[in-house]
């Protein structure tokens, strides 16, 4: 079999949403988890009112593929690499939720330089896609035949030397709206609105002095935040997501890893550190419920 042009590890929303914008430009190939999750892909889904088919691969039976794309959640990043290595690629881009940096277990050859990031957003309500907000794809100078590729699929993509500064924006976005909407179980536009803009005020300014390469002043840390939950505001945040479907939150490799970064730096969070814990409670939750 040929060679695909890209793989996509993680058929999530994001997933979905790379795959078919790159199909019509490329040979690409989705990577679901199991033989289960390739049939039901195999099978279509809808982006839109786009009917996508892709064609479909679940471990260890791979092909190969030149570039790799990573999009899964932070508890599944271990296998995914494994899968990802398996493809025999030239380069194996991460666009978590997340960074490298203190979120995930580095593993043997994995190297901080191969994350991206994506300010993309999407969710999936069931087999159908919803795309709601066109956001921009940053990526390591290394894969500007990728980011080329992607610009091709009609993507806003480019390379960025300062992507250590970009994921830690990106990262407080995301230790902000998705702890808040997912324990209130609420689309990402309820934090523009009293109580939970307070919530997510206070959890933004509590986060700076963690993330200290985001070189942003708190009134634009909050402009940031809030730019973001306006512009994604009929969004499902991904641990919204997760909550909802009775899986594993990133609560470790966001918040959790917030947590982290205060603690070595010797910072107090208390707020971040409250929701950490409701987050314990919901995952608690989840597995008492599993287990009757
Ligand atoms: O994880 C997510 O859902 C996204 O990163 C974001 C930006 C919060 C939009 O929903």
């Amino acid at each position: 079999m040929n060679r695909y042009d890209v793989a996509v590890i993680g058929p999530g929303a994001l997933g979905r949403v790379f795959a078919a914008a790159l199909a019509p430009v490329c040979r690409v190939l989705l990577v679901a988890r199991s033989a289960q999750g390739a049939r039901d892909l195999e099978a279509g889904y809808r982006l839109g009112d786009h009917r996508v088919r892709p064609d479909v691969a679940f471990p260890p039976r791979l092909p190969t593929a030149r570039w790799v794309i990573v999009l899964v959640k932070g508890p599944d990043t271990a296998a995914a690499l494994e899968a990802a290595r398996a493809l025999g690629p030239s380069g194996i881009l991460s666009l978590q939720n997340g960074d490298l940096e203190g979120c995930f277990q580095p593993l043997p050859g994995q190297r901080l330089e191969d994350q991206g990031v994506t300010t993309e957003a999407a969710y999936r309500d069931g087999n159908h896609t919803v795309w709601t907000a066109r956001g921009e794809t940053l990526l390591p100078e290394a894969f500007a035949e990728l980011a080329e590729l992607l610009r091709r699929a009609g993507l806003r993509a480019r390379t960025e030397p300062q992507l250590r500064r970009e994921r830690q924006r990106k990262l407080l976005v995301n230790v902000v709206i998705n702890p808040v909407t997912a324990l209130a179980r609420r689309e990402n536009g309820a934090l523009l609105e009293s109580p939970l803009r307070e919530l997510a005020e206070r959890l933004t300014l509590e986060a700076l002095p963690a993330l200290p390469a985001l070189d942003l002043t708190p009134q634009a840390a909050l402009e940031r935040v809030f730019a973001v939950a306006q512009l994604t505001a009929a969004n499902r945040s991904s641990m919204l997501a997760d909550v909802l479907a009775g899986r594993l939150t990133e609560r470790e490799t966001l918040t959790g890893a917030l947590l982290r970064r205060a603690d070595a730096l010797g910072l107090e969070v208390p707020a971040h550190r409250s929701v950490h814990a409701l987050l314990g409670g919901l995952e608690g939750a989840r597995a008492g419920h599993a287990r009757t």
